[in-house]
């Protein structure tokens, strides 16, 4: 059977994707980060703990972009009350493991109903360090259950990303123009007739894209263009809706331009 020209394009145009994202991630840190970070040891009071996690919830980890506390957000569910309800998601599991492994692999275990679309908190664009993540369970457990996390339930794996050093993936640049690519944006792709995307007014049909790069990985954004139903719909949105043919639509140059201006989103 042979290959439609559209499945072609599509898998060229990731292939190349791929190739760039491997090329970005062999230099070793090609941006750094900015050094405000939270680095806590030993015994840190609970209060304090929490505290220091409800500011990361806000500001850098980006949480309430998608995540809202006693309302549903668009993109994830309500975290009130999960520090009770995380004692139970998965029996034999307590609730400081299960939000610790939430953060970490939010894909193993999905909250039913929404798609497996929640980034590893302590890998880029978020890139949590192991005192910001210990800080976070403590707070996501403040939220209607005890606090008992400690610093020695977090393995000293968690966030190596931020430690930096051979572990640490460098962010990935991808060599398209992103002002070329906010035309295709408003022209060719259309996607502006159901995206915002910061200064670009857009339809409400999708979601706003204004904040995407903070809160996805660039694979997420070269895939969800190509193969839109392949990573499950955003919660609070119609199925089916994206186009799902812009990888036959779009030449490669088009779309690498599109995900570099994508990438400035955050
Ligand atoms: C891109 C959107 C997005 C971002 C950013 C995000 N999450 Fe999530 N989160 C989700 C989705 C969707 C789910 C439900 C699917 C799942 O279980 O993985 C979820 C599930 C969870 C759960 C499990 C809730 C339960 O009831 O069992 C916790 C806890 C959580 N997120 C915490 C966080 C924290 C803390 C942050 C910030 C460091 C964060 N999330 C950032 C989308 C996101
Ligand atoms: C006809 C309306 C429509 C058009 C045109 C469209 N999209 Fe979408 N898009 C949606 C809807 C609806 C969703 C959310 C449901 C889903 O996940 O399929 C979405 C989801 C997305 C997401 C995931 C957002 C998130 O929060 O995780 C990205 C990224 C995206 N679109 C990019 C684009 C780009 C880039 C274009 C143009 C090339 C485009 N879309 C064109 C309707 C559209």
């Amino acid at each position: 059977m042979p290959v439609p020209v559209a499945v072609k394009v599509g898998a060229l145009a990731l292939a190349a994707m791929g190739a760039y994202t491997w090329f970005a991630n062999a230099i070793p840190q090609i941006e750094s980060r900015p050094p405000q970070e939270l680095s806590l040891e030993g015994n840190v009071p609970p209060a304090q703990l929490v505290r220091a996690g409800e500011q990361i919830f806000r500001t850098k980890g980006a949480c309430e972009t998608c995540h809202k506390i006693g309302e549903r957000g668009t993109r994830a569910p309500d975290l009130g009350g999960v520090g009770g309800r995380a004692a139970t998601r998965k029996p034999g599991t307590p609730a400081k493991q299960y939000l610790l492994e939430s953060l970490i692999t939010p894909g193993a275990y999905l909250v039913e109903g929404y798609p497996n679309i929640m980034p590893q908190v302590d890998r880029p664009p978020i890139t949590l360090n192991r005192s910001e993540v210990w800080a976070m369970v403590a707070y996501l457990q403040s939220l209607g259950g005890t606090v008992d996390v400690t610093l020695e339930d977090i393995p000293p794996t968690v966030g190596a990303a931020a430690a930096g050093g051979a572990a640490a993936p460098a962010e990935v640049k991808i060599p398209g123009d992103p002002k070329a690519g906010e035309a295709v944006f408003t022209t060719k792709g259309a996607c502006v007739a159901c995206h915002a995307a910061g200064k670009v007014a857009g339809g409400k049909v999708g979601p706003d894209l204004s904040q995407i790069a903070k809160i996805q990985t660039p694979e997420y954004i070269m895939k969800k263009i190509l193969d839109p139903a392949g990573l499950g719909t955003v919660s609070g949105f119609p199925p089916g809706v994206m186009p799902k043919d812009l990888g036959q639509r779009l030449t490669a140059k088009e779309y690498t331009d599109l995900v570099a201006f994508l990438l400035t989103l955050k």
